[in-house]
């Protein structure tokens, strides 16, 4: 079996998961859109994570940001001096590339003799010159003497500038955790690979704050806590997840130990989630820029200091192209392709069918919509021979089959078809919902 992101790409389209953003415009690169199932199917990972953060951990909180901050708060991250790629253009064709495309140590080439590998013209790319990769915008009504402001490039800057508010309303003991999802910008010079580098997406970050000195062992439990969150909850193979551990020269500017959970997608192993031990960096470059004093006093230890911090962040678009990826199987012996998705995570639990558009079928068909609508997400559907409506079915993940037939209208039952294995058994009515809340509302998946 050939799994490729092109045809991951193309049953997200033809199902309706992902789209190119401004299609009709010829679309924007690095832009999507979530259509129906995929907007399901990404509020079913965030509100997990949610859950896993909020509900599981009593010593976690949430927070909603804006995504609009005091530009200061950019200078202060240190994201408005460091946070650059290195950029090289061709003067003949304009294509654009980041320098470290050519080679890591890209400090030792001599551009001249270097190719476009667009064009093949030699002597045209220009030297490595740093690019920002924050969206900037202007607040107020006229652009040139309005307050600069930028589109913020992670949400964690948001829970710093609030810790001390979330902790006094919340009366927050250290270690606590402050956790948020929300959209970020970066405008990446190469953006690629569909949805797991864009220009718009959403992150779903945690802030640890503990004591210093606690820091190291702190990191090693959510590195492991975290990783288990992919294959317990989102059913992902463990087999396609490592850990890559940051080298020197990987480390960003805030961070002390910074870890990587990748995932094994078609197009080689890849960053779904960062770990990073980010000391006291931010709060500490607050202090400098606000000045205002950001410590913590430990009451029953008389003790004041600032906390640092670990930091979990993971991308929701990159972990849906990770469920995506996972579930995606050709059935070769049944000619069709179906998507393994959990069914907790499935974006639409059941779709129930008449067998024929006649005898009563369809309404009795629809008194199981009605019965089962109240619990969960499904569909009607009586378009097509039933073959068609499962397969079609299979591609969207929708792991159960409730065909409704004469014998349904004599006896009360109807059949139910697994997904995955296509066997069908007879069962009641008045079961279905206990039999789908079993499998769907089961806390660990595997
Ligand atoms: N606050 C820390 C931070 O932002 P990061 O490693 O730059 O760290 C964290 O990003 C996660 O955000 C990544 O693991 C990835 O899942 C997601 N992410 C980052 N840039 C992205 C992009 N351009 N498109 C989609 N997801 C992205």
């Amino acid at each position: 079996m050939d799994k490729t992101i092109e045809k991951i790409v193309s049953l997200c389209k033809r199902r309706g998961f992902v789209f190119q953003s401004s299609d009709i415009y010829g679309g924007f690169s690095a832009v999507y859109d979530y259509g129906p199932l995929g907007i399901e199917l990404k509020n079913n990972i965030s509100q997990l994570w949610w859950k896993e953060m909020t509900q599981s951990h009593e010593n976690i909180v949430g927070l909603d940001s804006g995504i609009l901050m005091h530009p200061k708060i950019w200078e202060a991250s240190g994201h408005v001096g460091a946070f650059n790629d290195p950029l090289v253009d061709c003067k003949q064709c304009k294509a654009r590339y980041r320098a470290d495309e050519f080679s890591e140590d890209y400090s030792t080439i001599n551009w001249n003799d270097t190719k476009c590998p667009k064009c093949g013209s030699t002597g045209d790319l220009t030297e490595p010159r740093q690019f920002n990769l924050m969206f900037k915008t202007h607040v107020g009504p006229v652009e040139d003497s309005g307050e600069e402001a930028f589109l913020r490039p992670e949400t964690a800057q948001g829970i710093y500038v609030n810790y001390q508010l979330v902790q006094g309303a919340m009366r927050m003991k250290v270690p606590f955790g402050i956790a948020q999802i929300g959209k970020a910008f970066r405008n990446e010079i190469i953006a690629r690979n569909f949805i797991f580098r864009t220009r718009e997406f959403e992150q779903m970050e945690m802030q640890y704050f503990v004591k210093p000195g606690t820091d190291d062992t702190i990191l090693q439990e959510w590195k492991q806590k975290r990783f288990n969150f992919y294959i317990e909850k989102l059913g992902i193979k463990e087999s396609n997840l490592r850990f890559h551990e940051h080298g020197d020269g990987e480390l960003a500017h805030y961070a002390k130990e910074a870890w990587d959970i990748e995932y094994q997608f078609p197009f080689g192993w890849s960053e779904i989630e960062g770990i990073h031990n980010r000391t006291d960096f931010d709060l500490k470059r607050h202090e400098e820029f606000s000045g205002k004093n950001l410590s913590y006093f430990d009451q029953p230890n008389n003790d004041r200091f600032l906390p640092y911090i670990i930091e979990t962040s993971a991308g929701l678009n990159r972990n849906l192209l990770t469920v995506l990826a996972d579930a995606y199987w050709e059935d070769e012996k049944n000619n069709r392709i179906v998507m393994k998705l959990h069914p907790k995570i499935a974006p639409i639990k059941a779709v129930i069918c008449p067998l024929l558009k006649k005898d009563g079928l369809p309404e009795k068909a629809r008194e199981i919509v009605n019965l089962l609508k109240p619990h969960f997400k499904v569909l009607y559907d009586q378009q097509g021979s039933i073959g068609k409506r499962y397969y079609r079915q299979d591609e969207a993940g929708t792991p159960f089959g409730i065909t409704v037939d004469h014998q349904s209208i004599e006896d009360n039952t109807v059949t139910l078809r697994d997904r995955d294995t296509m066997n069908q058994e007879r069962i009641s009515i008045h079961e279905i919902v206990k039999i789908l809340d079993n499998s769907i509302n089961n806390d660990t998946i595997n």
